[in-house]
């Protein structure tokens, strides 16, 4: 192969010549459904240039900065086998025409001073960003042999002691349009996995995300496999996701009890529109959630046309989830904890296989609720209407058994056109299934029966 060295311009990248032995583009579309006009990445390009970055355990991230710019617009980014450590925030949201071809092992360096003043972060959820892709036509694939490791232990073990540390999501979309992910396998994030934001036409397939925590005093903490924020025509499909549980002190803030640990398989956040997740494999997760919405006073979230297929859960808290925060006293400006306005419309939850999940549905306009006395005074305004949850079959956990799910709204006025169709889930007693329904007056609960 022909390689025509380029360090004199930058350590640790080269430029091929000959494409031989570099990766193409995976041919992936999105199956079997997928929203209108919807465009992900170009497929069929030719390889264009290729960036090779050589593996810097040290700093990879001035490396992988300039083979971007170098191969962009037509190019490939190639990271073969062996260790990325970036210890440089990377600002990718300028590519046009690309691909990144990961095939090594990319790790941050595990340094909680060091990112707070590299990371990029946004207001919403203090999310934050160790690295984020933007701009269009871009496929970034592992080929089943790239890895992203989190190191998340090194994270959750220095949060179990200041719960303020940041801990940036593993891989960050702002402002990505016409993309694909696939065949990455992601390994213990310090938070989210990842984060899809400002983005359009994005398909994220076959990938493989992983969390085990060794430390029962420092679990994994919110690890959620996407948060989807401000993007529409998103599909995420053919996957697997891992979440474990646990349980942690909160010693910084002075908290005696342990807290029961969970994160969303799927969070639809504010402004999460026609997107698609279909074909995915989630264990120990709180479900795939629409939410929470409705956190911030002031805000309008809208959350429409999304639709869930083929989804098997297990050992979950709960399987098909819709959050929304409460309301606020009338005196109260200014709240992040509540008090939001919006809309969750259209949304279908469909074919939806459940193994020991507490709940197979949630609906709960009282999220972090001080109590569902304050809950009741002030409800939630966030309209919930035409849901359709449709085909669910299997098992709940003996948590609340013969309960399988709660349909609460917090005022008549809200929630309209629920529909809730042959679930046949059965709890561990073999009890009829029942479910607690409040203010579901105009819904059609079908056979379903409400406690
Ligand atoms: C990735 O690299 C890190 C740091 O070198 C190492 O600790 C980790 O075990 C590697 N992970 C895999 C899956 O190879
Ligand atoms: C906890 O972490 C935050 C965020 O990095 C930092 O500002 C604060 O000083 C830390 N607190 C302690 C007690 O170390
Ligand atoms: C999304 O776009 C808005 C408006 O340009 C910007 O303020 C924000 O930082 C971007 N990213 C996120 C995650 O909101
Ligand atoms: C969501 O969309 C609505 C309507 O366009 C807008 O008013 C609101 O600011 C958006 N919210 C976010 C978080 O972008
Ligand atoms: C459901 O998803 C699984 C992967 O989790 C896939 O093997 C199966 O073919 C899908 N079934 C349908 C009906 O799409
Ligand atoms: C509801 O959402 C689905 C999935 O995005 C979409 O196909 C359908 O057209 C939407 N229905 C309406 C009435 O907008
Ligand atoms: C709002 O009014 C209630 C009842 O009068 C009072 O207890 C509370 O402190 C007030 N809250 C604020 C933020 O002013
Ligand atoms: C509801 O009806 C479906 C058939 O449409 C059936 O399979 C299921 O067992 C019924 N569930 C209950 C609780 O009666």
């Amino acid at each position: 192969m022909k390689t025509l060295q380029l360090s004199a311009l930058v350590a640790g990248l080269s430029v091929l010549v000959s494409a031989e032995g570099v990766p193409k583009t995976p041919q992936i579309f999105a199956h079997p459904k997928e929203p209108k006009n919807f465009q992900p990445g170009r497929l069929n390009r030719p390889h264009g240039r290729v960036c090779k970055v050589t593996p810097d355990a040290t700093d990879s991230g001035p490396a992988i900065l300039a083979a971007a710019h170098k191969c962009n617009h037509g190019g490939t980014v190639f990271l073969p086998s062996g260790d990325f450590v970036i210890a440089t925030a990377l600002d990718l949201t300028f590519l046009d025409d690309v691909d990144f071809a990961i095939w090594g092992n990319i790790t941050f360096k595990q340094d909680i001073d060091l990112w707070p003043t590299q990371a990029f972060q946004y207001s919403y959820q203090s999310a934050s960003m160790f690295w984020r892709f933007g701009g269009k036509n871009v496929n970034i694939y592992g080929d089943g042999k790239g890895v992203i490791d989190g190191a998340g232990q090194f994270w959750w073990s220095a949060m179990a002691k200041n719960s303020s540390v940041m801990r940036p999501c593993l891989l960050g979309t702002d402002g990505l349009h016409h993309a694909t992910i696939s065949g990455l396998k992601m390994l213990n994030p310090p938070g989210w996995f990842n984060l899809i934001s400002n983005s359009t036409d994005v398909l994220v397939s076959d990938m493989t995300m992983l969390v085990g925590s060794q430390l029962t005093g420092a679990p994994a903490k919110n690890t959620d496999g996407w948060d989807i924020y401000r993007s529409s025509n998103i599909v995420i499909q053919n996957s697997v996701i891992v979440n474990t549980d646990g349980k942690t002190n909160f010693q910084s803030m002075g908290l005696l009890r342990k807290v029961l640990i969970r994160a969303d398989c799927v969070s639809f956040k504010p402004n999460s529109t026609q997107v698609v997740v279909q074909g995915l494999d989630c264990t120990g997760s709180h479900g795939i959630s629409v939410g929470s919405l409705g956190q911030y006073q002031g805000e309008t979230d809208l959350v429409e046309d999304l639709y869930i297929y083929n989804i098997t859960m297990t050992n979950a808290g709960d399987f098909a989830r819709i959050k929304v925060w409460p309301g606020v006293p009338p005196n109260v400006t200014g709240s992040t904890s509540g008090g939001g306005l919006g809309l969750v419309r259209n949304v279908t939850y469909e074919n939806m296989h459940s193994v020991n999940n507490d709940h197979v549905i949630s609906v709960s306009q009282c999220y972090y609720a001080k109590s569902q006395d304050a809950c009741n005074q002030y409800p939630s305004k966030l309209v919930i209407e035409d849901i359709l949850f449709k085909d669910f079959e299997g098992t709940t956990s003996k948590k609340y058994d013969p309960k399988i799910g709660d349909l609460t709204c917090s005022s008549p006025d809200v929630c309209h056109n629920i529909e809730v169709v042959n679930i046949n889930v059965t709890p561990p007693s073999g009890k009829a299934a029942v479910f607690n329904c409040v203010n579901m007056q105009d819904s059609n609960l079908g056979n379903v029966t409400c406690a």
